[in-house]
């Protein structure tokens, strides 16, 4: 971890307790929310964005997301820096999710374990790779290079996936968390991502998440699913996020809280959108789950702060 960042994540900017409380739960934004958000909004509420749609210069995106971030803490959240690629990170990409980072001060920043691009050509998926030493080592190079373009750490989110490498030299949770602590960035953990994974690659999603380094994680994403068959008739989940969150993934959420206490959480919801009202009622039903749990079993050593982190690496 190189100096700035090291000061960043030592300059107390918090990451897991973005706006004075503990709870925070939140929902992506969307423009046909806007108006709704304003008369009804989420207290202690924040929203997150795709970066991606917030890179020109202004106009009405722009005008909605400035309305929002006067009253909401704001998380940005990449989908097309390519991590997870062997390319180079593109340095115009970069640079324009950098003034993204500056104009609009997020209190959360993240980005996913994936590649979507590869020779200058951009695609619209967020693609798995392999876990070796080698995509360690890229990974861990591109996260420098991006925590030290915005000056502060980043959340790393896992991915969701439909194929495995039998390539691959280490589990999924022991490359995340080699990530985490060679390069101080936090973690952004999906739960909904974790349950289709497992469903489709046939193992139990607990198990995943026991590995799993919840010390660093600094936000959670929970979200809805689609159910397919594959040629085989196996069942087949795509993450689709059209849909309210599933039980299945509620009560895994419910053990993580358990675990860790209050982690901001965020429902993501990004096609077949849902009237504001039921995407708010996603968020207080998470904000529950938290008020209930987190003063049971949350132990201090469970907390992820950034100085820690910031030591640790
Ligand atoms: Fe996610």
């Amino acid at each position: 971890m190189n100096a700035s960042i090291q000061s960043a994540a030592r300059s107390g900017r918090p990451l897991r307790t973005a706006h004075g409380g503990a709870a925070l739960a939140g929902t992506s934004f969307k423009h046909e929310h806007l108006a709704a958000i304003l008369e009804h909004g989420l207290q202690d509420g924040f929203f997150e964005v795709h970066a991606e749609n917030y890179m020109g210069a202004g106009g009405p995106p722009h005008r909605a997301l400035s309305a929002i971030r006067e009253r909401y803490p704001v998380s940005l959240h990449g989908v097309c820096m390519s991590i997870g690629g062997p390319d180079r990170l593109d340095a115009r990409h970069l640079a324009r999710f950098s003034a993204l980072v500056a104009r609009y001060e997020p209190a959360l920043v993240s980005e996913h374990l994936a590649w979507s691009s590869h020779g200058g050509t951009f695609f619209n998926d967020l693609l798995p790779l392999p876990y070796t030493k080698a995509t360690l080592d890229k990974v861990c190079e591109h996260i420098d290079q991006m925590q030290e373009a915005i000056g502060r750490p980043m959340l790393l989110e896992n991915p969701s996936t439909y194929v495995a490498f039998a390539a691959s030299t280490m589990s999924e949770t022991e490359f995340i968390r080699a990530v985490a602590q060679r390069t101080g960035c936090g973690l952004l953990l999906d739960v909904n991502n974790v349950f289709v994974s497992a469903t489709n690659h046939g193992y139990p999603a607990r198990a995943y998440l026991a590995d799993f380094p919840l010390e660093h994680v600094g936000e959670i994403h929970l979200a809805g699913h689609s159910e397919q068959h594959d040629d085989e008739h196996a069942p087949l989940l795509i993450d689709s996020h059209d849909r309210a969150v599933a039980d299945p993934v509620w009560a895994l959420y419910r053990e993580v809280i358990a675990r860790t206490g209050p982690i901001p959480t965020l429902i993501e919801w990004d096609s077949q959108l849902p009237a504001w009202p039921e995407l708010r009622a996603q968020a207080l039903a998470a904000r529950r789950i938290v008020a209930e749990l987190s003063s049971n079993n949350a132990s201090e050593s469970d907390i992820y702060h950034p100085e820690r982190a910031a030591h640790e690496a």
